[in-house]
């Protein structure tokens, strides 16, 4: 049987951190996987996080199954986090969440109960979009369709295109949106655009499928959710995949959820019973340790307001470096303009260099970066700084 198996290429960001990790050059600079790192270019567990493992060890007393869709404080908890507890859905019994594998998990499963409801629908995904996104949603049958999302010559979101393609997609059309901190470009809907979003799914008919997986450190926790906040107050029906990776720093734990919003209460609970099937069929249920975490730290609210605390401290920090990198470049390369990266939300930006001068500054300087030119921003640090900026003007 596996004769005929070929080697595959490296995964096009995970194998970064391998490269990296294997590279003696005592320089070198990680920009590929978009964690978050110190000062001290290491990925710290969050504060509440330890104090939340530190109390569940000792409270957790069995190791059985959990329930398909995890702990039940868990999910009120994430919906409330994700849409505001007043949020109409949320009080008209209309919104159900699980817990999922990772960010990946829920859209995987996501993906399956489209595929159930519509076999083969049409999801639209921005261009550019997460390299994983294609597969994930691709391997569960559906069918891709691309609207143009970024202009790489003004480093912004092509808002008029963007709309003119969507006016051809079909009603009942599935549309996927990135909630914030748009991966890979870091260029962001602001409020108006995510209105004018809205009421053209209302109008066209398109059921959002909302990808939120930094939900904090973008704008703020309340701000970052505008749009799926926005979108299922007006629309009938909404998908989203959350993870936790990145905002409770649970990365390998893998825990994130899948949230509905349903027509009627009881087509929310019919959606569930079809999601735990699908879950069953793929992993059964999720792994609970991170979930465990992450509802202690949202119940207790001594806990929540020190995460809270954590997660704007990230936010406030990655919009230092990124006005460090900005002005770092201007100063020893002023005829090219990186102020865009000012201008970004979350850890990402789109450097808007070459594959080939990617390369150069991965095997001639040790700096790691996703071959279309997408950097985390996180990695850059007061100590790297001047190295990555001569390095990236030496290659243009
Ligand atoms: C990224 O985009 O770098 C992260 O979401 C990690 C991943 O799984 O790709």
């Amino acid at each position: 049987m596996f004769e005929a198996i070929q080697k595959l290429p490296p995964d096009p960001i995970l194998g970064l951190s391998s490269a990296f990790e294997a590279d003696p050059n005592p320089d070198k600079v990680d920009l590929g996987a978009g964690v978050y790192k110190d000062e001290a270019g290491i990925t710290p567990i969050f504060k509440s996080v330890k104090e939340a493992e530190r109390r569940w060890e000792q409270q957790e007393s069995t190791k059985v199954y959990i329930s398909p869709p995890g702990f039940a404080d868990f999910n009120t908890a994430i919906q409330k986090l994700i849409l505001g507890a007043d949020h109409p859905a949320l009080l008209a019994g209309r919104v159900r969440s699980v817990m999922t594998p990772g960010g990946c998990g829920a859209l995987r499963v996501g993906a399956e109960l489209i595929n159930r409801c519509k076999p083969g629908a049409t999801i639209w995904v921005s261009k550019p979009t997460w390299a994983n996104h294609v597969p994930l949603l691709g391997s569960a049958g559906l069918k891709i369709a691309e609207y143009p999302y970024y202009n790489g010559a003004t480093h912004s979101v092509d808002f008029a295109a963007m709309v003119a393609t969507l006016e051809s997609a079909a009603r009942g059309d599935l549309l996927l949106v990135h909630g914030c901190c748009h991966n890979p470009t870091g260029a962001d809907l602001n409020r108006k655009q995510w209105d004018a979003v809205t009421e053209l799914a209302a109008r066209k008919g398109l059921v959002p499928f909302v990808d939120l997986a930094y939900q904090g450190l973008g704008d703020g926790l309340d701000e970052d959710a505008y749009g799926p906040r926005t979108l299922s107050r007006a629309l009938p029906e909404l998908l989203l995949a959350y993870s936790c990776s990145k905002n409770f720093g649970l990365y390998r734990d893998r825990i994130g959820a899948l949230l509905t919003v349903s027509p009627t209460p009881e087509q929310a609970d019919a959606g569930i019973t079809h999601i735990n099937s699908i879950a069953r069929g793929i992993y059964s249920m999720p792994p609970s340790h991170g979930g465990a975490l992450v509802k202690t730290v949202l119940n207790d609210p001594a806990l929540y307001a020190q995460w809270r605390g954590e997660v704007d401290g990230m936010r406030k920090r990655i919009h230092v470096l990124r006005a460090l990198l900005a002005d770092t470049l201007k100063k020893l390369g002023p005829s090219r303009d990186f102020e865009f990266i000012k201008r970004e939300f979350g850890m990402f930006s789109f450097l808007g260099i070459s594959k080939e001068q990617v390369q150069r500054l991965r095997s001639e300087y040790s700096i790691y970066m996703v071959d279309s030119s997408r950097i985390n921003v996180a990695g850059v640090s007061p100590k790297n700084v001047e190295y990555l900026a001569q390095a990236i003007i030496a290659v243009l």
